[in-house]
């Protein structure tokens, strides 16, 4: 315990001074106050703070539980070990509720109170890592590390902020490859009520079917070829903490029906087990695909959907909010930067317009590699756009736009002008019909006139055919 800090609060002098001698024999480092007053100045100077503090109940200036009330609001964990003299009447109700460790009663033999002091050292110590463990999360994944300035990035970060106060049982999460569905679930962990236990990630559709089960429930003994030993599952290793199950989509049925069963009574049974086994997990699920979608097809299971899905996060793409770009982008290059020593400060207009007219089906992930690519290559402080190499860039847009025949693109990358825009439109209508005027028309919305009027203006005449002329007779309306 060499270094730990005890504070001795006593205004006896003889007793003090023999407390003290006492602990720094048995290596203790030990501070001493005679007073509230003397104590709030040690505990409040800048050293380390007290693993133990030993305090009088009685002192000249006040109450040493009235001072472990004021140091308990300020978030002070040290273990309080409170003396009482004889005949007084401990507070006790008050003292449990403040978390003291334990009230000894003058006269105090030296060996009682060591075998105490070092019970709660012992404690305060077991807190005090668990503490600092968790800060680190905290401080890793607060919910402001979802980043980004849109509405949609705000929303995303104040729902996880209210979520991560909940108590959550089962909670879905879903959204596009690259979304941060990872992300979300450790802010979910490490900001939430269960910070202090394990986060245990499982992805779903690494492992094949009975190797997944045995590795989420555990198995006995000879429960199949090559189970020698017994093995605890991933529920249980996630006691009192936060099960991720990524992918849930990619589970097999009888994998399915067996963590409907957990979820819902809290009980497992180990694979090749009889008794079912209590967990008390948070279950943080994550789909990429549209787990309804695989409800409807059949291939997963609904009831277990409704039982995940009770709460869900909605991860947006990042083509939905191309506001978050400059933060994003800003953010990777500065984390890329550290591990470079050419330093990348500016990223040049063209570069940003590549990066804007670009669809991203790979969201923040893919961004963050091209970012990472661009940083690590680069060979002075402006960011080319040589090492991008973002698939042609209105590519991914149009495959986006392939999946919804009635949309189109137009890339807005500073070189378009509306009419530019409205002879793309036109042609684009034209080609998807054939060449055919009336049913491009109709397609627009706009009379054959209108749209033979355009055509010409555009110069796009030679391929609108005509060969339904006269078809529709009640367009009648003159050109615009
Ligand atoms: N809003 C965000 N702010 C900051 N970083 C983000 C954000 N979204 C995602 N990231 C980062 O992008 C990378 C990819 O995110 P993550 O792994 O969480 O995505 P995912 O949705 O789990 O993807 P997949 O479905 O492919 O597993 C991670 O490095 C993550 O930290
Ligand atoms: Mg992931």
């Amino acid at each position: 315990m060499s270094g730990d800090l005890l504070l001795v609060i006593e205004d006896e002098e003889l007793l003090r001074e023999e407390l003290a001698r006492h602990f720094r024999r048995d290596g203790w480092d030990v501070l001493v106050a005679a007073s509230v007053a003397g104590a709030v100045e040690v505990l409040e100077s800048a050293g380390p703070a007290p693993l133990v503090v030993i305090s009088d109940l009685a002192l000249p200036d006040g109450n040493g539980l009235d001072l472990l009330e004021e140091r308990r609001a300020r978030g002070d964990v040290a273990e309080w070990v409170l003396l009482t003299g004889y005949g007084t009447v401990p507070d006790s109700v008050r003292a449990l509720r403040l978390g003291a460790h334990d009230f000894l009663q003058k006269p105090v033999s030296l060996e009682r109170l060591e075998l105490v002091v070092n019970g709660a050292a012992r404690g305060a110590r077991a807190q005090r890592t668990l503490r600092e463990r968790s800060d680190s999360g905290q401080r890793r994944y607060p919910p402001e590390a979802f980043l980004g300035q849109s509405v949609l990035a705000a929303e995303t970060r104040d729902l996880l902020a209210r979520l991560s106060r909940l108590r959550i049982t089962t909670l879905l999460i879903e959204g596009e490859t690259g979304t941060g569905k990872g992300l979300a679930a450790r802010i979910l962990h490490h900001s939430g009520l269960r910070a202090e236990g394990p986060l245990v990630e499982v992805n779903c559709a690494a492992l094949p079917g009975e190797l997944l089960e045995s590795e989420l429930f555990g198995h006995e003994t000879g429960a199949f070829t090559g189970a020698n030993a017994r093995h605890r599952g991933l529920f249980e290793q996630a006691a009192g903490g936060t099960l991720f199950l990524d992918e849930i989509g990619e589970t097999a049925p009888a994998t399915q029906a067996k963590l409907l069963k957990a979820v819902e009574d809290r009980r497992i049974r180990r694979v090749g087990g009889e008794k079912e086994i209590e967990v008390d997990v948070q279950i943080l699920a994550a789909s990429n695909r549209d787990l309804r979608v695989r409800v409807d097809e059949g291939t997963f299971r609904e009831d277990l959907y409704h039982r995940l899905s009770v709460l869900t996060v909605e991860l947006p793409p990042l083509r939905a909010r191309m506001e978050d770009l400059n933060e994003l982008v800003w953010a990777a290059v500065a984390e890329f930067n550290a591990a470079t020593p050419t330093k990348v400060k500016v990223i040049p207009d063209g570069v940003w317009r590549k990066l804007r007219a670009y669809a991203w089906p790979g969201n923040v992930r893919e961004l963050r590699n091209v970012i990472e690519r661009s940083v690590l290559l680069a060979t002075g402080p402006v960011l080319s756009d040589r090492w991008l190499s973002l698939p042609s860039e209105s590519e991914p847009l149009r495959r986006e736009a392939a999946r919804d025949p009635t949309a189109m693109v137009i890339s807005l990358d500073g070189r378009t002008t509306l009419d530019g825009i409205e002879a793309s439109i036109l042609s684009e209508a034209l080609e998807r019909m054939d060449g055919n005027v009336s049913a491009a028309a109709r397609l627009l919305g706009i009379t054959r006139q209108t749209l033979r009027y355009r055509i010409e203006k555009h110069g796009l005449a030679e391929r609108g055919r005509d060969e339904e002329a006269g078809a529709d007779l009640d367009d009648d309306s003159g050109p615009a």
